[in-house]
């Protein structure tokens, strides 16, 4: 069943009714404000900071479900009645629903009694504001007298905290109203230069700031008093819960069309220009209030829009496909890098399912976040490795979070997650594959966030490397730490205790848990290494880097040692406990195979030779494979085991007890793509393809257009049924399998390889891909069944599959490639 359906003209989801299985969300924003949106307008802002800098409250799991939004009431005032455009709040039933999420803007509109109402918001580029444009159109044979209302909720900043202290938030709320702008001020009396402000093109007729005069006692966001009546009150917030709300009059002649515009904004003043007059209490309006005149004007609004329609068409030019797959010329053209650009931006704080309270940027997240991102904003891939490097330990070791408003290593979550360091290497080589910008490396940067540290960040990423030789078990296997990727793999946890965090609590030292994954992570990180300081070598000289020898032998020895001791038999063993002991193995009596060993084993070139590697992709097939994605492991865990830690305490078939996790289905892809199995990879790409699924969605019921992390596995009642969509790796990893390996169009130091591994029954398919500054225009045609690849670049056959850059600044290559 679909709830909408695709305009890929447009670049947009269009949802056709408005109680979706869940809240189905938009970003606004992608530079430092940001808002998250429902298609019924539930959501909130933020200003970098999903925590400490929230603009609007909003009530996680709420009842009604996503209650808190960017609300407008529409009454006519002949007969009283009101309703939401936006369907939410009131639920009142409304003609022609319409929800349009586009790339960086929503569209939410519908009909009631004649009147149509429809909003548009986004961020426009640039700016710390969002705009609403309300367009009202009387489509009945009489003039239609109206009353709008505009309502949202302000936070008080801190959303924890909001969310927690009443005892002193009832009484620190502070607003000011001039000039039909309203303005939330709270704490600025104190030690906040920011503040937020909420205003409207039109004269108002009054307006609210304080919640229970507009809502009225015991009442909801769905009968508001001041709606109800038709009248604000023009309360005056002090402390309680300061809200802004509008109240607007129109009279609309038959077939009119009226344009409102509201603002809703974040400022910061100069610290010592707080205050105008200078020592008074009232705010200085003097640098916002241009801001303010300039978006209230229709036409640059108007102009905002049509710049950020032109940055994403920018963007996503960048790489564009034609193949005979409709699911994959949507999601690699349009959805799969916007999911993306979110992931980069917000990491995993502030979705339907992140609370925006707990976690920063993750180290091992926004480095893999960066891997489907780099290609589109690389200057700002820069400026995130330098950060992330500078939160890294001197031993090589990395603060697991940081926090993104002060840079800051996270000191309440630490480190020693042992895999985390390795995440560094793989996305700084996919950075100047990328770009060529070898003066990355030479960058001096500090380690803990200490400054007179600084060292280049070249030897960060060797400090990553020695981190892991530094920390080897009984087998010569990386010890796991507190956990590698996966999070909930705690070997030397033990906790019996209720509500411990299975990440941070280690009840046992000195035990000898070691990683398979790591092993092959690392593997790959080597290798990555190695062919990094050849390059680094020659281009860079001063840096005394190119020990390259020294990169490969390590990569022999470690993929030696994992053949050798994680290797089970017919797949790739996932660790040994604290007591040495297997996990993942046939002689467990639950989960036997794992799934992130034998993507990344084979990933990093183990058994390619020797036939482990096919041996544990069939096992793959064989045990974790469902016809909704690949789980996490097999059998799943049917009670909670003390050694294992949280992987356990989850029901089976969720999360990491053997759900579908998204995220590292696509190293099982791109391992098949190693073997030259492209119906295999993209049979696998498919069955979690978001688009593909759309059309059961009564059973996927997450958003069509965006990953998931997390799909049920076959072992839970509600098999197929997505949870937290948006924020996940996975966005990223689809996108490198489907883009780099299955499509085969990869970056490389020496140019673009082209190297596709497709499906039999394709016979080829175009793209274009921007590289350097280069556009390269690639059809790729297959001749036969294999996937050998001949290439033509613009008619003149070369050896290979890498396309070099062109010579004398040319601009434009036009490649042809044969497969079979
Ligand atoms: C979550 C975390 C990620 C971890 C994964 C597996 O997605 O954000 O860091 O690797 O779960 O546990
Ligand atoms: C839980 C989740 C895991 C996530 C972790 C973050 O353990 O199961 O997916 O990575 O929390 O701390």
């Amino acid at each position: 069943m679909r709830y909408g359906h695709f305009d890929d003209e447009r670049r947009e989801y269009v949802i056709t009714r408005p109680d979706t299985p869940l809240p189905w969300i938009n970003y606004l924003g992608c530079e430092a404000y940001f808002g998250i949106i429902s298609n019924t307008a539930g959501g909130y802002a933020f200003y970098r900071d999903a925590r400490l800098r929230r603009i609007t409250r909003y009530r996680y799991n709420s009842v009604p479900l996503d209650y808190g939004g960017r609300y407008i009431y529409v009454r006519d005032n002949a007969s009283g009645a009101f309703w939401s455009p936006s369907w939410q709040p009131t639920r009142h039933p409304v003609e022609d629903y319409l929800c349009r999420h586009g790339l960086g803007y929503t569209v939410i509109g519908s009909s009631q009694a004649g009147i149509r109402a429809e909003t548009r918001y986004f961020v426009p580029l640039g700016e710390d504001l969002e705009i609403w444009q309300l367009t009202l159109a009387n489509r009945r044979a009489e003039p239609a007298h109206l009353s709008l209302f505009s309502c949202i909720e302000f936070c008080l900043w801190d959303a924890l905290d909001d969310a927690s202290n009443f005892q002193r938030n009832f009484s620190t709320g502070q607003v000011e109203v001039v000039d039909g702008v309203i303005y939330h001020k709270t704490e600025y009396r104190e030690r906040r230069n920011h503040f937020a402000y909420f205003a409207c093109s039109e004269p108002l007729e009054g307006s609210d700031t304080q919640r229970e005069d507009f809502l009225g006692p015991y009442r909801g966001w769905d009968d508001p008093q001041a709606v109800a009546r038709g009248a604000s009150g023009n309360s005056h917030a002090h402390g309680w819960a300061p809200i802004g709300s509008h109240h607007v009059r129109l009279a609309l002649e038959p077939g009119e069309r009226r344009e409102v515009r509201f603002l809703l904004g974040y400022h910061e003043n100069p610290r010592e220009d707080k205050f105008d007059p200078p020592g008074s209490q009232t705010l200085n309006k003097q640098t916002v209030r241009p801001v303010i005149a300039k978006y209230l004007q229709k036409a640059n609004a108007d102009a905002a829009f049509a710049e950020l329609r032109a940055y994403w068409d920018q963007l996503l030019g960048i790489y564009q496909v034609h193949t005979p797959d409709e699911h994959v010329n949507r999601m690699v053209g349009i959805w799969n890098p916007y999911q993306n650009m979110a992931t980069f931006n917000v990491s995993r704080s502030a979705s339907f399912f992140e609370s925006g309270i707990g976690r920063g940027l993750g180290f091992r997240d926004s480095n893999q976040d960066l891997l489907g991102f780099v290609h589109m904003v690389p200057s700002r891939g820069r400026e995130r490795l330098l950060d992330l490097a500078a939160t890294q330990l001197e031993t090589g070791g990395a603060y697991h979070q940081y926090q993104p408003l002060t840079k800051r290593g996270n000191d309440a979550v630490g480190s020693d997650f042992n895999d985390d360091p390795l995440w560094l290497v793989l996305a700084v080589a996919a950075y100047l594959k990328e770009t060529d910008d070898w003066s990355l490396l030479a960058e001096p940067v500090v380690y803990e966030n200490k400054p007179g540290s600084e060292q280049p960040l070249y030897e960060h990423l060797q400090r990553s490397l020695q981190y892991t030789l530094d920390r080897l078990g009984p087998h010569g296997l990386p010890l796991i730490g507190r956990a590698d990727w996966n999070d909930c793999l705690n070997l030397n946890c033990f906790s019996d205790e209720p509500g411990e965090s299975f990440q941070t609590t280690t009840h046992r030292e000195g035990g000898v848990a070691e990683s398979v994954f790591i092993a092959g992570l690392f593997v790959l990180a080597a290798k990555e290494m190695a062919e990094l300081s050849v390059r680094a070598a020659q281009r860079l000289p001063d840096l005394a880097a190119g020990r390259p020898d020294k990169y490969r032998q390590a990569a022999r020895e470690m993929a030696a040692t994992a053949l050798a001791h994680g290797w089970d038999g017919a797949w790739f063993l996932r660790a040994y406990d604290h007591f040495g002991r297997r996990v993942g193995s046939d002689a467990c009596e639950e989960g036997q195979i794992y799934i992130e060993p034998q993507g990344f084993c084979v990933m990093a070139g183990l058994g390619l030779e020797d036939g482990r590697a096919e041996q544990a992709l069939a096992s793959v097939a064989e045990r974790l494979a469902t016809s909704h994605g690949i789980v996490l492991q097999q059998p799943a865990y049917s009670r909670y085991y003390l050694h294992l830690g949280e992987i356990s305490s989850y029901p089976p078939g969720y999360k990491e007890n053997a759900g579908i996790f998204c995220h590292n289905n696509p190293w099982i892809m791109i391992a098949e793509t190693m073997l030259g199995h492209g119906d295999q990879a993209f049979d696998y790409y498919m069955r979690i393809n978001p688009s593909a699924r759309e059309e059961i969605g009564e059973v996927h019921r997450c958003e069509p257009y965006v990953y998931a992390q997390m799909i049920a596995g076959r072992d839970a009642p509600t098999f197929g049924e997505a949870k937290n969509s948006w924020l996940t790796g996975t966005a990223a990893w689809n996108y490198v399998a489907i883009t780099q390996w299955i499509l085969g169009i990869r970056p490389t130091y020496d140019g673009l390889q082209v190297a596709p591994v497709i499906p039999a029954a394709w016979s080829g398919f175009t793209a274009t891909r921007v590289l350097r500054g280069v556009t390269y225009r690639i059809e790729v045609r297959r001749a036969g069944p294999g996937r050998a690849v001949s290439l033509q670049v613009d008619g003149v056959p070369i050896d290979g599959d890498v396309v070099p850059p062109p010579p004398g600044g040319r601009d434009r290559v036009r490649v042809a490639a044969t497969l079979g």
